[in-house]
């Protein structure tokens, strides 16, 4: 992209804006189509849940954002610049499905990872590993390995090291997708809950559990199955904080049925 493309990029987004996508499109070099003609925009403070059927592009969204993979065509910004820019700012973080810690190390050293990696000091290295430790629930846990830990356990501490860093936007890729029920649920309350104290953080979730979705975002993206293409954008128009009973009303089942019958199309 040209110097002077990239500044009216820059321009057209407004100052609270995480992300803009124009027509945002990825072909991979073998020829596969997996995103085509994405527009969206987040702001600060949202939570947005992408639902499609496998291999519709979710995960590629993913990728172009965090810079790990190139839109082969269409503008993307993230957080006022271009994703590398963004990345290397720390202001990103992400979460998988399978978590990635350091079998060796223990709990504090695997959340403080990213911020030693960085050179910050040590005794601020600790401080902000106990402080997103606590948050999660784990911090009489810290000193214990990684396999003395349940799955959801291992969860909470993959998201405490994507939080030291304070980012700015947290993307998290199916990551409760391999948890039992009523530790999903559990782990969606915490979610929302820790989201809720930080209002500037916006958090990007994909799911294949409409529930989930509804559940937790305030917006879900409904996509088509490949390639790609936003097919729906519906609003969670329901305060927070929301607990358990929300999942019982007939304005959740409303929602579930409307994004259900979009993932049909
Ligand atoms: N590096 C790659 N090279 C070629 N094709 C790829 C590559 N990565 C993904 N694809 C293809 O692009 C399409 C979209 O893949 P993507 O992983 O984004 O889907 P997804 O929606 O995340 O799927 P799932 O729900 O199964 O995780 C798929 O057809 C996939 O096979
Ligand atoms: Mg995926």
């Amino acid at each position: 992209m040209s110097a002077q493309a990239e500044i009216q990029q820059l321009d057209e987004m407004s100052k609270n804006q995480l992300v803009m996508m124009d027509s945002l499109e990825k072909i991979y070099p073998n020829g596969t189509i997996a995103v085509k003609d994405a527009t969206l925009e987040v702001g600060e403070g949202e939570f947005l849940c992408f639902v499609g059927p496998s291999g519709c592009g979710k995960s590629t969204i993913f990728n172009m954002i965090t810079g790990l993979t190139e839109p082969t065509d269409g503008k993307l910004a993230v957080l006022q610049t271009n994703p590398e820019e963004a990345r290397k700012h720390n202001d990103i973080a992400f979460v998988f499905q399978e978590h990635t810690l350091l079998p060796w190390s223990n709990l504090l050293d695997n959340v403080m990872l990213p911020l030693k990696l960085r050179r910050v000091p040590k005794k601020q290295c600790i401080e902000e590993a106990e402080r997103v430790l606590e948050l999660v629930g784990l911090k009489e846990h810290m000193k214990s390995l990684p396999r003395q830990l349940s799955g959801g356990m291992k969860m909470r501490v993959s998201i405490a090291r994507a939080l030291v860093s304070r980012p700015k936007l947290l993307l998290m890729d199916e990551p409760f997708g391999a948890l039992d029920e009523i530790t999903r649920q559990t782990l969606q309350d915490e979610l929302l809950d820790i989201w809720q104290k930080d209002k500037q953080m916006s958090v990007l979730f994909i799911t294949h559990n409409v529930f989930e979705a509804v559940f937790l975002s305030t917006r879900v993206v409904v996509m088509t199955p490949r390639p790609g293409k936003i097919a729906d954008i519906v609003d969670v128009p329901v305060a927070f904080p929301r607990h358990d009973e929300f999942r019982t009303t007939h304005e959740f089942s409303e929602l579930v049925r409307t994004i259900s019958l979009g993932l049909q199309h």
